[in-house]
């Protein structure tokens, strides 16, 4: 939630124009977290670092709501070089204040800008930090948690003991007296060309781009000479010596760019692909175009430095090619993803699967309780989908888990216990939250995550990453798909040496083979969804009905069509039917059905009758030799036929595909739907 970027150019010569350009650019990549309102705060001088003022352009809108405004700015020449220059801005997804001008960021310590600040996460007792600065006489402008920051700042300054402060100094200061989730990345007058950035539970890294080379592949954590739990103590301590050894620079005329993001994936790989991950509590300070970073307390698992990595990642990844949103990319990417995240983890001649990040654990899950697995939204659908075959294959009992609900009941844990936390981000609050209180119950921890260096997969056990590739739209597709298959890949590592579900796995296994070529035939009936969607655009509300494997993909089809199209939707369970929402059912109201050859299929033709009784038109996603439910159907899609337990890779496919045309129709933008962001990472 809330897309952090900033851009430090040091001794590389930069037209405010171009500054503007990367600034923008950065947010465009990070609108997915939030779109509501965005800023951007820049020297507003012309060149001269000394004369210190900056400017802050801020609107209400998206970012291209805000790149006209930047182009409206009289007084901002945008010829005007600056050799030097430190920029930040904000792409904004509102949780204390409405989407305005005054509560988006980057906010203010005051009317002259002196700090300024941007953010990502919440900060819980903002109040009572608001409550204290009013009574100091500091005057708010905003709705938001985020200006107590920046009037917090300023007041560690005015009260400094000492006239050489640092400014990373100044922001230790201040975190210590945060609660809550924050990326912060400040600029300020007082230290012209400097920046400092800090997190604690919201992601955030640094990317470096250099033509020189760099003076150092590791940078030291630095720690204070002595601990200090008093804030006002803070000045007299002394930090471990500062020198050209302990902070990052190109060697040669340290000519050196710094990307500030919350996001690598996006916002920094256009520019470079060497990236500093930190870590919560880390405090980085770019001064004289060095990077230095530095914690307050060393605690015993600390790791004493910082890698500068490689991401491996390709532009064009990320970019949407011919496709006219990343959702309708993303489905039709799925042949591949889905091979991706099988690539050398399934053996089909020898019928294994080997997870690398969880063959070591292997034996305790095996040894365990019962297996837990939990998520949100569509990454609890892949967990509710892979229930049942995970129960065969495992045999073991295994809870599913919303992972809101999960925390809200304080679910019993046990150190006996292997909780699975299924999550494309790797970053939302609940399922990292749920994460902490099973780690701190001594349950082994298992990540599924879509994103290298996320704090999900930095923080459990072990782990597998579904390589299913960025995932930009908001509306989650192919991860869903390559979350569903990494958990099947999971069950058959864990049965391989159970006699008696062999002939099980090999079926399973080879289902796992032809589910790219099936996918691209699904993928196939694209026009004829569009068809179906053209019918349907007008209603107000959808149902889907499906039962057994099929259900998970009734709740996550409902899911996509009301995030995206704002049209009412149901994932019903058709057991449930004839308890209540048969009443539903007439003529006018439209409803999916879901019925696959499968053990589920007797049952779900009762639903069928039980619809078409009461003048219900269903449309039924069924399988292409199926001529029984195709008698009652209003219409059909027909589907190819694939493994029980895999099937549900199939069926959602049309549903993602019906929700994508159904908003196109309504006129809506597929790629930021109203009031979401791709990552949730507030609770
Ligand atoms: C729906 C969607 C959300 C996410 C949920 C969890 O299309 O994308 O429901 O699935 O916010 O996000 P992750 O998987 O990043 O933890």
């Amino acid at each position: 939630m809330c897309g952090i970027f900033a851009y430090m150019n040091y001794r590389v010569p930069r037209t405010r124009k171009e500054i503007f350009e990367t600034l923008i650019k950065g947010l465009q990549r990070l609108e997915y977290r939030g779109y509501d309102s965005a800023g951007v705060a820049i020297d507003g001088n012309n060149n001269e670092v000394k004369e210190r003022h900056i400017q802050l352009v801020k609107k209400r809108g998206n970012v291209k709501a805000l790149d006209e405004e930047l182009y409206k700015q009289d007084s901002m020449d945008l010829k005007v070089e600056f050799e030097t220059h430190f920029g930040i801005a904000h792409t904004r997804w509102a949780t204390h204040g409405v989407p305005s001008a005054v509560n988006s960021h980057p906010q203010r310590s005051d009317k002259g800008n002196e700090f300024v600040v941007i953010h990502n996460g919440i900060i819980t007792n903002y109040k009572d930090l608001r409550k204290f600065l009013e009574s100091k006489g500091y005057e708010f402008e905003s709705e938001t948690d985020t200006e107590t920051i920046a009037k917090l700042i300023k007041y560690v300054f005015d009260n400094r003991e000492t006239e050489d402060i640092t400014f990373s100094t100044l922001v230790e200061r201040v975190i210590q007296q945060l609660e809550g989730a924050f990326a912060l990345v400040f600029k300020s007058i007082h230290y012209p060309g400097e920046a400092v950035a800090t997190r604690r539970g919201s992601p955030l890294l640094i990317g470096v781009r250099s033509k020189y080379k760099l003076s150092t592949e590791q940078i030291p954590v630095l720690y204070r000479t002595r601990n200090i739990e008093n804030v006002k103590n803070i000045c007299k301590t002394r930090m471990k010596r500062l020198d050209s050894s302990t902070c990052l620079h190109a060697v040669g005329n340290k000519a050196v760019e710094f990307f500030f993001a919350s996001d690598a994936r996006y916002a920094i790989i256009e520019h470079t692909n060497r990236v500093i991950f930190l870590e919560d509590d880390d405090i980085a300070a770019v001064a004289d175009g060095k990077l230095s970073i530095h914690r307050v307390k060393r605690l015993a698992s600390d790791d004493p430095s910082r890698a500068i990595q490689t991401l491996q990642m390709e532009l064009q990844q990320i970019m949407k090619g011919n496709f006219s949103a990343f959702m309708q990319k993303e489905i039709f990417e799925q042949p591949e993803s889905v091979f991706n995240t099988m690539r050398g983890r399934v053996n089909f001649e020898t019928n294994t699967v080997l997870l690398g990040g969880l063959k070591d654990h292997l034996k305790e899950i095996r040894r365990c309780r019962r297996l837990i697995v939990i998520g949100c939204g569509t990454s609890y659908h892949a967990a509710v989908a892979t229930r049942q075959v995970l129960e065969e294959l495992t045999e073991l009992p295994v809870m599913v888990e919303l992972a809101s609900d999960f925390l809200d009941r304080n679910t019993p844990v046990f150190r006996d216990d292997v909780c699975f936390f299924i999550s494309q981000s790797g970053e939302t609050a609940d399922t990292l939250l749920a994460l902490r209180y099973c780690k701190d119950r001594r349950a082994l921890t298992v990540g599924v995550t879509n994103t290298v260096g996320s704090s999900i997969s930095r923080e459990t056990d072990c782990g597998v990453h579904i390589n299913a590739g960025p995932e930009i739209g908001v509306a989650s597709t192919k991860a869903y798909t390559s979350q569903f298959i990494s958990l099947v890949m999971f069950g058959l590592m864990m049965s391989e040496d159970r006699i008696s579900l062999q002939n099980r796995r090999r079926e399973i296994i080879h289902g796992l083979k032809s589910l790219p070529e099936l996918i691209k035939e699904v993928l196939s009936l694209d026009e004829k969804i569009h068809d179906l969607a053209l019918e349907l655009y007008t209603q107000r509300s959808l149902l889907v009905m499906g039962r057994g494997y099929n259900y998970a993909t009734c709740l996550e089809g409902a899911l996509k069509i009301k995030e995206i199209t704002y049209m009412h939707s149901e994932g019903i369970l058709a057991g449930e039917l004839k308890h209540g929402p048969l009443a539903l059912i007439d003529k006018q109201m439209p409803v999916i059905m879901v019925i696959m050859k499968d053990p589920c299929f007797a049952k779900c033709q009762n639903a069928l009758q039980q619809v078409t009784a009461r003048q219900g038109r269903p449309i039924i996603l069924c399988s292409k030799d199926d001529t029984e439910s195709s008698k009652f159907a209003y219409k059909t899609i027909e589907l190819p036929h694939t493994v029980d337990c895999l099937q549900g890779i199939l069926s959602v496919i049309p549903l993602q595909l019906l929700s994508f045309h159904l908003a196109v129709l309504r006129g809506y933008d597929v790629d930021f739907p109203r009031n979401l962001a791709k990552s949730v990472t507030v609770e």
